[in-house]
Protein backbone atom coordinates (compact mmCIF):
# COMPACT_ATOMS: atom_id res chain seq x y z
CA UNK A 1 0.00 0.00 0.00
CA UNK A 2 1.75 3.10 -1.18
CA UNK A 3 0.40 5.95 1.16
CA UNK A 4 2.51 9.24 0.45
CA UNK A 5 0.40 12.05 0.40
CA UNK A 6 0.99 13.37 -3.20
CA UNK A 7 -1.33 10.04 -3.93
CA UNK A 8 -4.49 11.46 -2.18
CA UNK A 9 -5.63 14.58 -4.54
CA UNK A 10 -7.89 17.05 -2.81
CA UNK A 11 -6.47 15.78 0.98
CA UNK A 12 -5.62 19.48 1.80
CA UNK A 13 -7.09 21.47 4.91
CA UNK A 14 -9.30 23.02 2.85
CA UNK A 15 -11.21 20.50 1.57
CA UNK A 16 -11.06 19.28 5.13
CA UNK A 17 -12.90 22.36 6.71
CA UNK A 18 -16.28 21.26 8.63
CA UNK A 19 -18.61 23.99 7.75
CA UNK A 20 -22.18 24.19 8.81
CA UNK A 21 -25.06 22.54 6.58
CA UNK A 22 -26.08 25.84 4.95
CA UNK A 23 -22.67 26.58 3.76
CA UNK A 24 -21.21 23.62 2.97
CA UNK A 25 -20.00 22.31 0.14
CA UNK A 26 -20.30 18.11 -0.38
CA UNK A 27 -16.85 16.17 -0.45
CA UNK A 28 -14.87 16.40 -3.50
CA UNK A 29 -14.82 14.02 -6.08
CA UNK A 30 -11.89 12.90 -6.22
CA UNK A 31 -13.01 10.94 -2.68
CA UNK A 32 -15.46 8.67 -4.59
CA UNK A 33 -13.05 8.12 -7.87
CA UNK A 34 -9.58 8.32 -7.02
CA UNK A 35 -8.29 4.47 -6.63
CA UNK A 36 -5.97 5.42 -3.40
CA UNK A 37 -8.71 6.64 -1.33
CA UNK A 38 -10.10 2.57 -1.13
CA UNK A 39 -6.98 1.90 0.88
CA UNK A 40 -7.29 4.92 3.25
CA UNK A 41 -10.99 3.81 3.76
CA UNK A 42 -9.82 0.27 4.39
CA UNK A 43 -7.46 1.09 7.43
CA UNK A 44 -8.68 4.74 8.31
CA UNK A 45 -12.65 4.51 8.53
CA UNK A 46 -13.56 0.52 7.96
CA UNK A 47 -10.93 -0.91 10.32
CA UNK A 48 -11.51 1.84 12.81
CA UNK A 49 -15.08 1.36 13.44
CA UNK A 50 -17.73 -1.52 14.34
CA UNK A 51 -18.91 -3.67 11.61
CA UNK A 52 -22.15 -5.88 11.92
CA UNK A 53 -21.53 -9.39 10.75
CA UNK A 54 -24.36 -11.35 12.09
CA UNK A 55 -27.14 -12.91 14.06
CA UNK A 56 -26.29 -14.12 17.59
CA UNK A 57 -28.72 -17.09 16.27
CA UNK A 58 -26.08 -18.26 14.10
CA UNK A 59 -23.67 -18.07 17.17
CA UNK A 60 -25.54 -20.17 19.88
CA UNK A 61 -23.90 -23.10 20.20
CA UNK A 62 -20.40 -23.51 21.42
CA UNK A 63 -18.15 -23.99 18.50
CA UNK A 64 -20.40 -22.45 16.29
CA UNK A 65 -18.51 -20.45 13.74
CA UNK A 66 -19.13 -17.99 11.51
CA UNK A 67 -16.62 -16.26 8.04
CA UNK A 68 -17.06 -13.20 6.68
CA UNK A 69 -14.85 -10.47 4.96
CA UNK A 70 -14.44 -7.20 7.13
CA UNK A 71 -12.27 -3.84 5.88
CA UNK A 72 -10.62 -6.53 3.73
CA UNK A 73 -9.88 -8.70 6.12
CA UNK A 74 -10.64 -12.41 6.43
CA UNK A 75 -12.37 -12.96 9.93
CA UNK A 76 -14.28 -16.01 11.96
CA UNK A 77 -16.39 -15.49 14.86
CA UNK A 78 -16.87 -18.81 17.01
CA UNK A 79 -18.67 -19.33 20.14
CA UNK A 80 -15.86 -20.49 23.01
CA UNK A 81 -18.68 -20.81 25.31
CA UNK A 82 -22.17 -19.63 26.39
CA UNK A 83 -20.64 -16.59 27.93
CA UNK A 84 -17.92 -16.06 25.54
CA UNK A 85 -18.22 -15.02 21.98
CA UNK A 86 -14.59 -14.65 20.10
CA UNK A 87 -13.34 -13.42 16.89
CA UNK A 88 -10.33 -13.87 15.13
CA UNK A 89 -8.41 -13.48 11.66
CA UNK A 90 -9.21 -16.35 9.93
CA UNK A 91 -5.70 -16.73 9.02
CA UNK A 92 -2.91 -19.38 10.11
CA UNK A 93 -0.15 -18.24 11.75
CA UNK A 94 1.87 -21.06 9.43
CA UNK A 95 1.65 -19.24 6.36
CA UNK A 96 -1.72 -17.78 6.13
CA UNK A 97 -3.99 -20.29 5.50
CA UNK A 98 -8.23 -20.47 6.39
CA UNK A 99 -9.43 -21.57 9.39
CA UNK A 100 -12.22 -22.12 7.80
CA UNK A 101 -13.59 -21.59 3.92
CA UNK A 102 -17.02 -21.58 4.00
CA UNK A 103 -19.57 -19.01 5.20
CA UNK A 104 -20.33 -21.08 8.53
CA UNK A 105 -20.43 -24.49 10.31
CA UNK A 106 -19.67 -25.71 13.64
CA UNK A 107 -15.99 -26.96 14.97
CA UNK A 108 -14.49 -28.30 18.52
CA UNK A 109 -11.03 -26.63 16.78
CA UNK A 110 -10.29 -24.50 14.72
CA UNK A 111 -7.86 -26.60 11.92
CA UNK A 112 -6.25 -24.42 9.19
CA UNK A 113 -7.13 -26.11 5.47
CA UNK A 114 -4.01 -25.53 4.46
CA UNK A 115 -1.32 -27.99 6.47
CA UNK A 116 -3.73 -28.83 9.13
CA UNK A 117 -2.31 -26.55 12.32
CA UNK A 118 -5.12 -26.78 15.58
CA UNK A 119 -6.06 -24.26 17.03
CA UNK A 120 -8.20 -24.45 20.35
CA UNK A 121 -11.71 -21.87 20.71
CA UNK A 122 -9.90 -19.62 22.84
CA UNK A 123 -7.18 -19.06 19.98
CA UNK A 124 -4.40 -20.83 21.06
CA UNK A 125 -2.40 -23.20 18.79
CA UNK A 126 -2.37 -26.91 20.01
CA UNK A 127 -1.51 -28.98 17.08
CA UNK A 128 1.16 -28.81 14.69
CA UNK A 129 2.05 -31.79 12.36
CA UNK A 130 5.77 -33.01 11.36
CA UNK A 131 7.28 -29.70 12.65
CA UNK A 132 9.69 -31.83 15.47
CA UNK A 133 12.92 -31.08 13.90
CA UNK A 134 11.51 -27.21 13.52
CA UNK A 135 13.69 -25.09 15.74
CA UNK A 136 13.50 -22.00 18.13
CA UNK A 137 9.47 -22.50 17.62
CA UNK A 138 7.15 -22.45 20.86
CA UNK A 139 3.65 -22.62 19.90
CA UNK A 140 2.90 -19.72 22.15
CA UNK A 141 4.19 -17.26 19.66
CA UNK A 142 1.85 -18.54 17.33
CA UNK A 143 -2.02 -17.76 18.31
CA UNK A 144 -4.40 -16.46 16.46
CA UNK A 145 -4.67 -12.62 16.20
CA UNK A 146 -8.04 -11.83 17.90
CA UNK A 147 -10.44 -8.96 17.37
CA UNK A 148 -12.34 -7.20 19.31
CA UNK A 149 -16.12 -8.26 19.43
CA UNK A 150 -19.67 -7.47 21.10
CA UNK A 151 -23.08 -8.56 21.28
CA UNK A 152 -25.75 -5.95 20.98
CA UNK A 153 -29.62 -6.58 20.68
CA UNK A 154 -29.24 -10.45 19.11
CA UNK A 155 -26.62 -9.17 16.85
CA UNK A 156 -22.83 -9.57 16.87
CA UNK A 157 -20.44 -6.54 15.88
CA UNK A 158 -16.55 -6.70 15.56
CA UNK A 159 -13.78 -4.04 15.01
CA UNK A 160 -10.34 -4.61 13.97
CA UNK A 161 -8.56 -1.50 15.68
CA UNK A 162 -11.30 -0.73 18.53
CA UNK A 163 -8.33 1.77 20.38
CA UNK A 164 -9.21 4.30 17.68
CA UNK A 165 -12.56 3.47 17.68
CA UNK A 166 -15.38 4.94 19.98
CA UNK A 167 -16.44 2.17 22.81
CA UNK A 168 -19.58 0.23 20.89
CA UNK A 169 -21.57 1.41 23.91
CA UNK A 170 -21.51 4.99 23.16
CA UNK A 171 -22.29 4.20 19.58
CA UNK A 172 -24.72 3.23 19.87
CA UNK A 173 -25.95 4.94 22.46
CA UNK A 174 -29.80 6.27 22.88
CA UNK A 175 -30.96 3.99 20.20
CA UNK A 176 -32.95 1.36 21.87
CA UNK A 177 -34.56 4.28 24.31
CA UNK A 178 -35.69 5.60 20.70
CA UNK A 179 -37.75 3.09 19.13
CA UNK A 180 -39.19 1.66 21.86
CA UNK A 181 -41.61 0.16 22.47
CA UNK A 182 -40.08 -1.40 19.50
CA UNK A 183 -37.14 -3.39 20.38
CA UNK A 184 -35.04 -5.73 18.27
CA UNK A 185 -33.48 -8.20 20.32
CA UNK A 186 -36.31 -10.94 20.01
CA UNK A 187 -36.80 -10.09 16.26
CA UNK A 188 -35.89 -13.44 14.17
CA UNK A 189 -33.37 -13.92 11.45
CA UNK A 190 -34.85 -14.74 8.49
CA UNK A 191 -32.63 -14.24 5.45
CA UNK A 192 -29.57 -12.79 3.76
CA UNK A 193 -29.37 -11.07 0.44
CA UNK A 194 -26.42 -9.57 -0.97
CA UNK A 195 -26.21 -6.88 -3.59
CA UNK A 196 -23.03 -5.33 -5.87
CA UNK A 197 -23.49 -1.66 -6.47
CA UNK A 198 -20.93 -0.31 -9.39
CA UNK A 199 -20.54 2.69 -7.41
CA UNK A 200 -18.07 3.85 -4.74
CA UNK A 201 -19.53 2.62 -0.99
CA UNK A 202 -20.31 6.55 -0.36
CA UNK A 203 -22.07 7.28 -3.08
CA UNK A 204 -24.54 4.78 -1.70
CA UNK A 205 -24.09 5.95 1.68
CA UNK A 206 -24.53 9.56 0.60
CA UNK A 207 -27.70 8.17 -0.98
CA UNK A 208 -29.18 6.21 1.74
CA UNK A 209 -28.93 9.37 3.99
CA UNK A 210 -31.33 11.68 2.06
CA UNK A 211 -35.11 11.49 1.20
CA UNK A 212 -34.33 14.26 -1.48
CA UNK A 213 -34.27 11.52 -4.07
CA UNK A 214 -37.12 9.73 -2.64
CA UNK A 215 -40.01 11.56 -5.31
CA UNK A 216 -38.11 11.06 -8.21
CA UNK A 217 -36.18 8.09 -7.81
CA UNK A 218 -38.71 6.09 -5.34
CA UNK A 219 -42.62 6.84 -6.81
CA UNK A 220 -43.58 3.88 -5.08
CA UNK A 221 -41.79 4.30 -1.57
CA UNK A 222 -43.80 8.00 -1.77
CA UNK A 223 -46.84 6.09 -1.74
CA UNK A 224 -45.74 4.31 1.53
CA UNK A 225 -44.16 7.24 3.90
CA UNK A 226 -45.43 10.42 4.71
CA UNK A 227 -42.93 12.41 3.06
CA UNK A 228 -44.55 15.72 4.49
CA UNK A 229 -43.06 14.65 7.67
CA UNK A 230 -39.89 13.64 7.00
CA UNK A 231 -37.03 14.42 9.39
CA UNK A 232 -33.23 13.98 10.24
CA UNK A 233 -31.83 14.34 13.69
CA UNK A 234 -28.52 13.71 13.82
CA UNK A 235 -25.95 12.18 17.08
CA UNK A 236 -22.19 11.74 17.49
CA UNK A 237 -21.79 8.20 16.20
CA UNK A 238 -25.12 8.28 13.82
CA UNK A 239 -28.25 9.92 12.44
CA UNK A 240 -31.73 8.84 12.21
CA UNK A 241 -34.14 10.06 9.13
CA UNK A 242 -37.73 9.15 10.42
CA UNK A 243 -41.25 9.43 8.78
CA UNK A 244 -44.76 8.70 10.17
CA UNK A 245 -46.32 5.93 7.67
CA UNK A 246 -48.96 6.53 5.52
CA UNK A 247 -51.88 4.70 6.54
CA UNK A 248 -53.19 1.97 3.93
CA UNK A 249 -53.05 -1.23 2.65
CA UNK A 250 -49.15 -1.77 3.10
CA UNK A 251 -46.88 -4.29 4.83
CA UNK A 252 -45.58 -1.57 6.98
CA UNK A 253 -47.90 -0.86 9.71
CA UNK A 254 -50.74 2.33 10.00
CA UNK A 255 -49.93 5.90 10.60
CA UNK A 256 -49.46 5.65 14.33
CA UNK A 257 -46.11 4.07 13.49
CA UNK A 258 -42.74 4.48 12.71
CA UNK A 259 -40.06 3.82 10.26
CA UNK A 260 -36.13 4.78 11.50
CA UNK A 261 -33.79 4.74 9.28
CA UNK A 262 -30.71 4.56 11.25
CA UNK A 263 -27.12 4.81 9.90
CA UNK A 264 -24.02 4.30 11.92
CA UNK A 265 -20.72 5.72 10.75
CA UNK A 266 -19.63 5.05 8.33
CA UNK A 267 -21.55 1.74 6.44
CA UNK A 268 -23.94 0.49 8.66
CA UNK A 269 -28.34 0.50 8.31
CA UNK A 270 -30.57 -0.16 10.95
CA UNK A 271 -33.99 -0.03 9.11
CA UNK A 272 -36.88 -0.28 11.79
CA UNK A 273 -40.17 -1.03 10.90
CA UNK A 274 -42.89 -2.59 13.06
CA UNK A 275 -42.04 -6.05 14.00
CA UNK A 276 -39.08 -5.71 11.05
CA UNK A 277 -35.56 -4.99 11.06
CA UNK A 278 -33.24 -4.81 7.81
CA UNK A 279 -29.90 -4.09 8.64
CA UNK A 280 -27.63 -3.21 5.93
CA UNK A 281 -23.74 -3.52 5.50
CA UNK A 282 -21.86 -1.45 2.93
CA UNK A 283 -18.45 -3.05 1.69
CA UNK A 284 -16.16 -1.61 -0.24
CA UNK A 285 -14.97 -3.97 -2.68
CA UNK A 286 -12.60 -1.38 -5.54
CA UNK A 287 -13.11 2.49 -5.28
CA UNK A 288 -15.96 2.12 -8.18
CA UNK A 289 -17.73 -1.07 -6.54
CA UNK A 290 -19.34 -2.10 -3.59
CA UNK A 291 -21.42 -4.86 -1.97
CA UNK A 292 -24.76 -4.03 0.22
CA UNK A 293 -25.79 -7.10 2.65
CA UNK A 294 -29.02 -7.28 3.43
CA UNK A 295 -29.84 -8.98 6.64
CA UNK A 296 -33.77 -9.36 6.98
CA UNK A 297 -34.85 -10.27 10.78
CA UNK A 298 -38.90 -10.07 11.39
CA UNK A 299 -40.84 -10.84 14.87
CA UNK A 300 -42.82 -13.50 13.36
CA UNK A 301 -41.51 -16.02 10.80
CA UNK A 302 -45.19 -18.08 10.60
CA UNK A 303 -45.73 -20.03 6.88
CA UNK A 304 -48.74 -17.25 6.84
CA UNK A 305 -46.01 -14.36 7.27
CA UNK A 306 -43.82 -15.66 4.45
CA UNK A 307 -46.49 -16.28 1.99
CA UNK A 308 -47.49 -12.65 3.22
CA UNK A 309 -46.23 -9.73 4.73
CA UNK A 310 -42.66 -10.99 4.54
CA UNK A 311 -43.11 -12.25 0.82
CA UNK A 312 -44.06 -8.30 0.16
CA UNK A 313 -41.51 -6.39 2.25
CA UNK A 314 -38.66 -8.30 0.73
CA UNK A 315 -40.38 -7.75 -2.83
CA UNK A 316 -40.43 -4.37 -2.09
CA UNK A 317 -37.19 -4.05 -0.48
CA UNK A 318 -35.86 -5.73 -3.46
CA UNK A 319 -37.58 -2.99 -5.80
CA UNK A 320 -36.48 -0.13 -3.98
CA UNK A 321 -33.15 -0.96 -3.62
CA UNK A 322 -33.01 -1.73 -7.31
CA UNK A 323 -33.96 2.11 -8.20
CA UNK A 324 -31.24 2.92 -5.47
CA UNK A 325 -28.89 0.91 -7.68
CA UNK A 326 -29.29 1.78 -10.89
CA UNK A 327 -28.88 5.77 -9.40
CA UNK A 328 -25.96 5.45 -7.93
CA UNK A 329 -24.39 3.56 -10.59
CA UNK A 330 -25.15 6.92 -12.86
CA UNK A 331 -24.16 9.27 -10.13
CA UNK A 332 -20.70 7.46 -9.96
CA UNK A 333 -19.90 8.31 -13.67
CA UNK A 334 -21.18 11.78 -12.84
CA UNK A 335 -18.96 12.35 -10.39
CA UNK A 336 -15.82 10.50 -12.66
CA UNK A 337 -16.61 12.83 -15.15
CA UNK A 338 -14.83 16.51 -16.27
CA UNK A 339 -18.27 18.18 -15.21
CA UNK A 340 -17.86 17.91 -11.76
CA UNK A 341 -16.28 18.39 -8.45
CA UNK A 342 -18.08 19.45 -5.89
CA UNK A 343 -21.88 20.43 -4.79
CA UNK A 344 -24.49 21.92 -2.06
CA UNK A 345 -26.69 20.45 0.25
CA UNK A 346 -30.34 20.77 0.88
CA UNK A 347 -30.66 22.13 4.87
CA UNK A 348 -34.63 19.94 4.85
CA UNK A 349 -33.34 17.12 3.47
CA UNK A 350 -29.71 16.46 2.64
CA UNK A 351 -28.45 16.81 6.87
CA UNK A 352 -27.65 13.22 6.98
CA UNK A 353 -25.30 13.62 4.07
CA UNK A 354 -23.69 16.60 5.56
CA UNK A 355 -23.48 14.52 8.70
CA UNK A 356 -21.53 11.75 6.86
CA UNK A 357 -19.01 13.85 5.13
CA UNK A 358 -18.45 15.08 8.26
CA UNK A 359 -17.64 12.23 10.15
CA UNK A 360 -15.07 11.18 7.04
CA UNK A 361 -13.84 14.53 7.12
CA UNK A 362 -12.95 13.90 10.48
CA UNK A 363 -11.35 10.33 9.73
CA UNK A 364 -9.80 11.56 6.78
CA UNK A 365 -7.56 14.46 8.88
CA UNK A 366 -6.39 11.36 10.73
CA UNK A 367 -4.98 10.33 7.33
CA UNK A 368 -3.35 13.42 6.23
CA UNK A 369 -1.23 13.73 9.89
CA UNK A 370 -0.53 10.30 9.56
CA UNK A 371 0.86 11.13 5.78
CA UNK A 372 2.32 14.23 6.68
CA UNK A 373 3.90 12.24 9.82
CA UNK A 374 4.85 9.59 7.31
CA UNK A 375 8.65 9.06 5.82
CA UNK A 376 7.33 9.08 2.58
CA UNK A 377 6.89 12.85 3.09
CA UNK A 378 9.55 14.66 1.05
CA UNK A 379 8.36 18.40 2.68
CA UNK A 380 5.15 20.38 0.89
CA UNK A 381 1.64 19.11 1.38
CA UNK A 382 -0.82 16.99 -0.56
CA UNK A 383 -2.45 19.07 -3.37
S1 LIG B 1 -1.06 -22.33 6.56
FE1 LIG B 1 -2.13 -23.18 8.18
S2 LIG B 1 -1.22 -25.05 8.52
FE2 LIG B 1 -0.09 -24.16 6.92
FE1 LIG C 1 -33.28 5.44 -2.20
Amino acid sequence: MDMAPENYPDLSLHHLEEDVLERSKTIPSAWYVHPSYHDLDRKYVFSRSWQYVCSSARLAVQGDYVTDIVAGNPVILVRENEQTLKAYYNVCKHRGGPLAMDACGHAKVLQCKYHGWTYLLDGSLRGVPRFDRTELFDKKDFGLTPIAVREWQGMVFLCLEPSFAPPFEEVVAGIAERIHPATLEHLQFYKRDLYTVESNWKVYVDNYLEGYHIPLVHPDLMSVLDFRSYQTETHPHYSLQFSPLKDGNHAYGSSSDQAYYYFIFPNMMLNIMPGRLQINRVDAKRSDSCSTVFDYYYSSITPTDLDGRIKEDLAFSDHVQQEDVEICEFVQRGLSSNAYDQGRFSYDLEGGVHHFQLSLKRAYRVAREDLLAGENVSGGEPS
